[in-house]
Formats: C-alpha cells, structure tokens, sequence
C-alpha cells in the first residue's frame, strides 16, 4: 500500500467512526465517545482533507462545519411534486374532512395526526444512500440549493444505513432555546426562530450556517418506485427512521379503537398515542393548549391518511394532496373596528379608500391598513365608520374587509367617497367602478408621477430619490415629468444638502436616461396597465415610435392594437385614450424637446436572424449562462420563438439544463427534441457572430 492509499484507508476509517458516534450523539442521544476523542478524530480528518483535497469524500463528517465559499444557490428543478397542504381552522373542520374520506374508502381508515412544525420547509435527495441535494421548497416545482448550507446541520444524515435513492420531505427549524440564546448576539435580531432559521439557511457561507445548532425533523418519505411496498403513512416514518432519519416521536394515531391503533404502532415500532376516532377533537385542543410548553414552534397540527392505497385513490389537486389537512393554530380572520377612511390618491388621478382599522394580528402579523378598493365595493360591504368587521387575509397575504359584523353606536351611514379631490379640491370624475381627480397637476399626482418616471424599471434616474423630488416640488422648481430636464440648478445648490457633489450626479443621471429606449420611455409615461411586457409586444408589432402610436391614436383605431398578443380591448382603450390626452400630448412634445428616444433605435437593437420562427420551445433545469432561466426563453423570442411553460404535444424543443427532471421524461415521451445547454449556445452564437459583424451591442446576450 502506498501513503495515499493508507490515507485514503484512515480516511474512510475516520470518517465511519465519526459516521457512528454523530449518529448516536445527534440522533439517538447516546454518545459512545468523550468530545476529547470525537475531537481528536474530527482534527486528524480535517488535517487530511486540506492537505489532500482530492482525498475528501461526498459525505464526508467534516462537511458539518460548512466551507467559507461563497454558495449562489441555483435554481434546480424537483424531482418530486413539493405540494403544499389545504388548511382548516376549527376541529369541526377536520372531523368533517375526515368523515368525507371515509365515505370514499372501502375499509376502516386510519389517520395520523403529527406537529406542524414552524420551520422551513425542504426536500433532501439521496443517491445510492448519500446526500445529493438539499433543495428549498421554492414554488413547488423549482427551487434554490443550498446543499452546503444543509449539510452543516447535526441531524441531517449525510449518508444513509442503506444504499438508496430516496427523495425526503422534512422541516428545519431552530430551537426556542437555541433561537433566544443566538438572537440576543445578533447586531439586527429576527422576530422569531423561523426567520433566523430562513436567513441560516440562506447564509452565503457554510462556515456561517454551522454556527446556528437547526434541527430537522422527517415527515414524508418518496422511495423509487417498487423498491419497496409499503402499506402506511407510518411504515415509511418506521423506514425513515432506520435509515437515519430523525423523524418526530410525537405522533399521535387514531383508528376504530385505540388496540388498533396501538398494534400499528407496535407493528412500525413507532413511539406515538395510540387513540380512537371520537379522541380526536380532544387532542387537537389539547395540542392547541399544550403547544406553548413545546421546544421548538408549531403553527398548527397536520391530519394525514396512513393507508397508501386510500391516499393514491383520493389522489392531489395541483396544490395539495386531498389525503392531509393541516389544522392551523393561526386563523387568518380577526375582529377589529373600522376607525377612519382615507383617500389615497395614486399617479393616474384615481382615489383609493382605505380603511384604518384598530390594529389587529391576523395569521402572524400586525394589521391596521386595509384597502376598500372603490364605492361599489364599500356599498356591497355597507361598510361605515365606526363597524366592526371581520378582516382576512386573503391567500394569506392580502388583508381585506369580509363583512360588518356590528354596525357603529353612531348612525354613521354607508361611507361615501368624496365629490373632490382631497388633495386638489378639484371636483372627481367617475370612470366604471373608480373615482378619479381629474386635475393632472394635483400635487398627489404629479409626486406619483415622478417617482414613477425616475423608477429604477422605467428611466432608472437612480439620484432622484422621492425625498429630492419633494424638494424640486416644494421649491416649485417641477410641476411634471418634462421639468426634470429644465431644472434651474442654481436655485436647487441654495437649499440645504444640495452641494456640488450631489447636483452633479443629478446631472450625469438625467443626461444619461437621455439614452434611454424607447420602450423605456413609453413605459415611463405611466399608462394605466403598461408595463414593460406590453411595451415589448407593441414594439415588437411595429408600434415602435410614438409617431406610429398617434396615427392608431388619431383613427381612434382600437381594433389593431387588440390584435397584438397581450393587447386586451381594455388595455387598448387605455394606450389609445390615455395618449390622446391634451397633457399627455404635450408632455410627450416636451420630452421629445429635451432628446428624450421616441422611437426605437434599430441600430442599438439589430434585428436577430429569426433561427426559431415557428418553434415552441420549453424549459427545464438550471443553467450557467442563463439564470434565471427566463433569459433563455428571451433569447428564443428575440429570435422569432414562442416559449411555454409546460410540455404539450406543440411543443417542438426542450433546452435542458442541469437537474431537469420531470419535463424531460415528458419531451422525450412526445419526441420533442431536447437541446442542451452548450447546443443552444451555439445557436445563438451564429448570430452572435453575425450581429459583432454588424454593431453588436455589449452585454446583450449575457
Ligand atoms: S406534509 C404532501 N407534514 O407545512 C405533503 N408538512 O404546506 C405535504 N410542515 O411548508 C406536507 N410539518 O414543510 C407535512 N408534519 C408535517 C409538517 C409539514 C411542517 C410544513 C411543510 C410545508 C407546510 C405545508
């Protein structure tokens, strides 16, 4: 044997040892060694590994203590559907749901009731036995990897007892105790040990990760198809748990009587409460009261079918499996008290009601604004000031008014929005179902205008911020848009904080947003409902200058723009009406004054060789040169392609980055062809080339 052999046989050696005393120490709570001698070991591998890196193993025990490179977290596609649960608020609820299951399953079911825990969700992939991937739950289809980070946590086994391909769901979470001990050293604290645990996880380097002690618990298993068959919820949890897993004792199983529930417990050899149908409503409350005392935070409590073959047959929507429910502790309905309304007045002129209500936590945080859309909505609500209402928040985001639930002691009546501005006192005017003020020059308006115009998506003036703009509006130095570029400088170096450093950099930015696009431009005059997407698709069909615009304008010709892909009746009626405005008319006159793009410059933006006209092409997997990978499908676009987001018998290509998983099996079952990375970079190469022959533009493609 020569020395690297030997090292690389202490390697392997150290590392199996190091494998069993973790295992015990962090899994079972059984440590079979002194820290001494963990250490000393622990010392020798990490001496190894620096000093023959090509030595150190995929699983290796010292990947505990995280590196000191920087991870970006790719993007990776799941291999398995990362659904999320449909959520109940009251034992009423999962008693019912539960009895509709039952209605749908031939024989006695059985269900388990787990903790919910208040952590970050995350998918664990192992190949041939050893840690692959750790990747975020992201929106279910892909997400980020943060690998690194993962492996640095004490109970995530790095290799399994068994040699196999298993995808495991599992939730990571910090100790209360851990969370109060670490927040207090921290320079900005986190509200809760969930967020500190989020940010861990997302921690650029390992190093830094492995400082904070996460924990994991396991609570759904995905194993390659026939590797085994297993029958329940809890036969995979007792599979979990031999190979590795740390999975939560505290489990509770509730069957037709409670010797059922025991036996199935036994026969998984599984610790757990073993109860009977009726004792469910009992222990969730109690579950509900005891939860404080706990050490880590659930959010509420997860029902789940254990029989497999039941949970195939009530089967999944595209959000959730119909097979569990999640009872939230949480609801996300309060009772508060509508204490005034406000008008906000936004940069079209349109008034806005909101309601300010008797601040109240919904679902986990503090709610005291809530917006009333328009009359129509409040006169549905019959909302007044001084009711009590039920909030919501709706899709657990959005808080909104749901109903009156007592009217005020006042007589106040049905809230009424303004006949004039707020602002302005001009008199409103109503358009469908909104309220607006009329006067282009209401300073509410031209403030939103502004900030609007300078925004980092539209003109991108970076040093116009909203605090400079306040002062250009006080001194009366702009009253809209076109003003910027006529600003009397001298006035503005008299006011306090504008030296000569900062009205320079005023300067330069103004003079080079001068550069800017068209579209850019476009976008930038605020028309209700254009973004840049619109703006691309009007361009992109031969409206690209504001000339070609007013001739659609003048005819008052709606009906070409709602040929446009994108271009609904609506937002036609919107370009149409809103550029045909006399101020609008003349602010784009003076905008064109100051050197301001009003047509799209060709020779910035050469036209592609359209290599991909009638091609449908889809996505899948990350890549080095296109993240995200949206900047493929732009390329494909450009080029004359359609892009689409999921595989159907009209798609023709597939670019495959690394870790596409799902759709791949697709494309290659419906013979579209699959284009990899470095193929596609050459497609675009030819024209790369021809477009450097011509005038490339810098920095276009990547
Ligand atoms: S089951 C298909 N069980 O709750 C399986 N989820 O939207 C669906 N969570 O962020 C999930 N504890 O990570 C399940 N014992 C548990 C859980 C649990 C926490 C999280 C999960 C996800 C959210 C459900």
């Amino acid at each position: 044997m020569n020395n690297k052999e030997k090292l690389l046989k202490e390697v392997h050696d150290i590392s199996n040892k190091l494998r069993t005393f973790q295992k015990a120490y962090y899994i079972d709570s059984n440590p079979l060694v002194s820290d001494m001698e963990y250490d000393r070991l622990f010392d020798r591998l990490v001496t190894i590994e620096r000093e023959n890196p090509e030595l150190k193993l995929d699983d290796s025990p010292t990947q505990r203590v995280g590196s000191d490179l920087d991870s970006d977290f790719e993007e990776v596609e799941h291999t398995i559907p990362v659904l999320s649960l449909d959520k109940a608020y009251s034992g009423e609820e999962i008693i019912s749901w539960i009895n509709k299951c039952q209605t749908k399953a031939t024989s006695n079911l059985n269900f388990v009731l787990e903790q919910k825990i208040d952590g970050i969700s995350i998918v664990l992939y192992y190949e041939k036995g050893i840690l692959k991937r750790a990747v975020t739950r992201g929106n279910g289809a892909i997400g980020n990897d943060v690998t690194n980070n993962v492996r640095t946590i004490k109970d995530v086994p790095l290799r399994l007892t068994e040699e196999i391909n298993v995808a495991v769901r599992g939730e990571i979470y910090l100790s209360k105790k851990e969370f109060e001990k670490v927040n207090k050293t921290l320079e900005q604290p986190f509200a809760n040990p969930r967020n500190l645990c989020a940010g861990t996880i997302r921690r650029k380097k390992s190093s830094e990760s492995a400082k904070i002690p996460l924990n994991i618990f396991i609570y759904e298993g995905f194993f390659e198809k026939d590797e085994y068959n297993f029958n329940s919820h809890i036969d995979i949890l007792a599979k979990l748990k031999q190979l590795g897993f740390r999975i939560n004792p505290s489990l509770a199983i509730f069957s037709k009587t409670k010797q059922k529930a025991k036996e199935l417990l036994t026969l998984a050899s599984l610790k757990g409460s073993a109860n009977e149908f009726d004792e469910i409503y009992e222990e969730i409350k109690k579950q509900t009261e005891t939860r404080d005392s706990l050490e880590y935070e659930i959010d509420g409590l997860v029902v789940k079918v254990n029989e497999i073959e039941v949970r195939e047959a009530l089967g999944y929507t595209v959000h959730h499996p119909r097979w569990a429910m999640a009872y939230k502790f949480e609801s996300p309905f309060s009772q508060s008290v509508v204490e005034s309304i406000d008008i906000q007045v936004g940069r079209t002129g349109r008034l806005t009601p909101v309601a300010r209500i008797t601040p109240v936590e919904i679902g986990g945080s503090t709610v005291s604004n809530v917006t009333l859309h328009n009359q129509q909505y409040i006169d549905e609500l019959e909302l007044a000031i001084g009711d009590s209402v039920e909030v919501s928040k709706r899709g657990d985001v959005i808080p909104a008014v749901e109903q009156v639930i007592e009217k005020n002691e006042d007589n106040n009546t049905t809230y009424k929005m303004p006949s004039s501005c707020p602002i302005c006192s001009t008199e409103v005017e109503i358009k469908g179902a909104h309220t607006f003020c009329p006067n282009p020059y209401c300073p509410k308006q031209v403030f939103g205008r502004l900030e609007f115009f300078v925004a980092k998506s539209q003109m991108d003036i970076d040093s116009l911020g909203p605090k400079t703009i306040e002062v250009l509006l006080k001194l009366d130095l702009v009253k809209d848009v076109q003003d910027l570029y006529n600003i009397d400088f001298e006035k503005l170096s008299e006011e306090k904080g504008f030296g000569e450093k900062k009205i320079n950099s005023i300067i330069s930015a103004l003079e080079k947003s001068k550069e800017q696009p068209f579209s850019r431009v476009l976008t930038s005059l605020g028309i209700p409902e254009v973004g840049k997407k619109i703006v691309d698709m009007l361009i992109k069909n031969g409206f690209d200058s504001i000339d070609k615009l007013y001739e659609l304008v003048d005819k008052k010709d709606y009906e070409t723009l709602c040929n446009i892909p994108l271009i609904a009746e609506k937002t036609s009626k919107n370009i149409i009406d809103t550029l045909d405005d006399k101020t609008m008319r003349d602010r784009i006159a003076s905008l064109k004054n100051c050197g301001l793009n009003m047509e799209e410059n060709v020779v910035n933006t050469p036209k592609l060789e359209q290599i991909f006209t009638d091609q449908v092409w889809a996505v899948t997997g990350s890549f080095k040169s296109f993240n995200p990978r949206t900047l493929a499908l732009e390329e494909v676009e450009k080029r004359g392609g359609r892009s689409v987001s999921s595989i159907s018998s009209k798609t023709t290509h597939l670019l495959l980055g690394k870790g596409g998983g799902s759709k791949k099996t697709k494309a290659e079952a419906l013979g579209v062809k699959i284009v990899e990375e470095e193929e596609f970079l050459s497609l675009l190469g030819s024209d790369k080339k021809k477009k450097e022959e011509t005038t490339f533009q810098q920095g276009e493609l990547f």
